[in-house]
């Protein structure tokens, strides 16, 4: 099969990474990709955001399956897109996007269809927000409603922070049309998990689950940043699958399909374990960075064969077949992150991986021929072991041996699992 896969982060290294290993067969080529990724596939020097060009490169290629990473090019169309001009897609439309697109809209579904979540109220007037943060109390979470590159979200502990975060959203703009409404919701405490699915309209094929780590340091404090690490099984947390396939994935799949508007690709549901049972807090449109890097090297079947089964409503035929054993990934960030980071800087790697561990590439380029960084997550540092903690020592030994001035990580990823 000739694949193409939108994207040029680790998310999309790692999905490269897995098409390419299952069947050495396909063709994979990648729109921007980088130099990871180049390794092992074409890059095409196109944007994801480049939805004609890319339209254009899929249809001359005679591409078999375009598989989007990000969701950008998804909440603006890019399936109906290629849809219109009869060019095969893995993902959702621009309807199904808007699960991940606005949060107020996702709430809606989840009302609807009695997903478990946080208590909340959408509203797009400033005074009236903050009289309802008042009413409320702290602690209290305000999210911009529209997509804000993972920083629209405040854990407000004090009234202050809460109005702080309201104003940048809906005064200063801060997030543009993306804060203009917002949603204000309950706090939930527990535990994190992520639970992505395989979804083709009527079947739902959830994945084994993962969690991923936001906040920069140690002891989840510091800013959030887009996943600084991840880890898969989650032993502790597993006995709530169940439950979030009945009472999260299905209702929703079945819901919208008995709407007429049926959901086709990943699903995500960022969850909260509260001392109540699992509460969604987000749904995502796509895989989740960096959860694909510790999912897919469990992944015993060929990903090319699942995604052309959800493309052509035959999910039913598929059964997910996972490895024993753990993934780990702990990702080495540029100085800086999650502020600006600094770019430009030399990066040297191990010669050597095992079969058992992997290194993907996120912000990285070549200038002269030297391998530099070139964005806030450098690289997914990946293990794979007989159990957690096995797994974990292989990616912090192999992490290591990355070199770059400034290089910041977590110690403690997956560390939940073992306490
Ligand atoms: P999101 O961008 O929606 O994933 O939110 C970013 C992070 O904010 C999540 O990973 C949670 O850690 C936190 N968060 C979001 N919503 C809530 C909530 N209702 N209660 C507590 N924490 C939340
Ligand atoms: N790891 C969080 C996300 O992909 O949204």
């Amino acid at each position: 099969m000739k694949i193409f896969v939108i994207g040029g982060g680790g998310r999309e290294h790692a999905l490269v990474w897995k098409l390419k290993g299952s069947d050495t067969d396909h063709k994979i080529f990648c729109a921007p990709g980088n130099p990871g990724i180049a390794e092992i596939a074409e890059c095409v020097s196109l944007q994801a955001k480049q939805i004609d060009e890319l339209a254009d490169f899929a249809e001359t290629n005679k591409i078999d399956l375009t598989v989007v990473g990000p969701e950008d090019p998804l909440t603006n169309g890019i399936v109906d897109f290629f849809e219109k001009r009869s060019l095969p897609i893995f993902g959702p439309n621009r309807q199904s996007a808007r699960l991940e697109g606005s949060k107020a809209y996702a709430k809606k579904v989840m009302e609807r269809f009695r997903v478990p979540t946080a208590a909340y109220r959408e509203l797009d007037d400033f005074e009236e927000a903050l009289a309802y943060v008042n009413e409320q109390g702290a602690p209290i979470v305000i999210k911009a409603d529209g997509l804000a590159a993972g920083k629209g979200v405040t854990v407000a502990e004090t009234i202050k922070e809460a109005e702080t975060a309201l104003r940048a959203a809906m005064v200063q703009k801060v997030f543009g049309e993306s804060g203009t409404k917002v949603v204000i919701e309950e706090c939930l405490r527990g535990e994190e998990m992520t639970v992505l699915a395989f979804v083709d309209g009527k079947t739902v094929l959830p994945m084994v689950p993962s969690q991923d780590h936001k906040p920069v340091f140690d002891g989840d404090r510091g800013p959030n940043t887009g996943g600084m690490g991840a880890y898969s099984p989650v032993p502790h947390l597993e006995k709530w699958l169940p439950e979030i396939n009945e009472r999260v994935l299905c209702p929703v799949a079945e819901g919208l399909a008995a709407e007429g508007t049926p959901y086709s690709g990943i699903l995500y549901a960022g969850l909260m374990i509260t001392e109540n049972g699992p509460k969604v807090i987000e749904f995502n449109v796509r895989f989740g960075d960096p959860e694909t890097q510790v999912i897919l090297p469990r992944l015993e079947n060929d990903l090319a064969e699942i995604f052309l089964a959800v493309a052509e409503k035959r999910l039913h035929e598929i059964k997910l077949l996972w490895k024993a054993g753990a993934s780990v990934c702990v990702i080495a960030a540029a100085p800086g992150y999650p502020g600006p980071p600094t770019k430009g800087l030399p990066i040297t790697l191990p010669q050597t991986l095992t079969a058992k561990t992997q290194i993907f590439h996120a912000g990285t380029t070549n200038q002269n021929e030297q391998l530099v960084t070139n964005g806030g997550r450098v690289f997914g540092v990946c293990a794979q072991g007989a159990d957690i903690s096995e797994a974990r020592e292989q990616a912090y030994s192999m992490i290591e041996k990355v070199h770059f001035k400034g290089k910041h990580f977590r110690s403690d990823i997956a560390a939940k699992a073992l306490s």
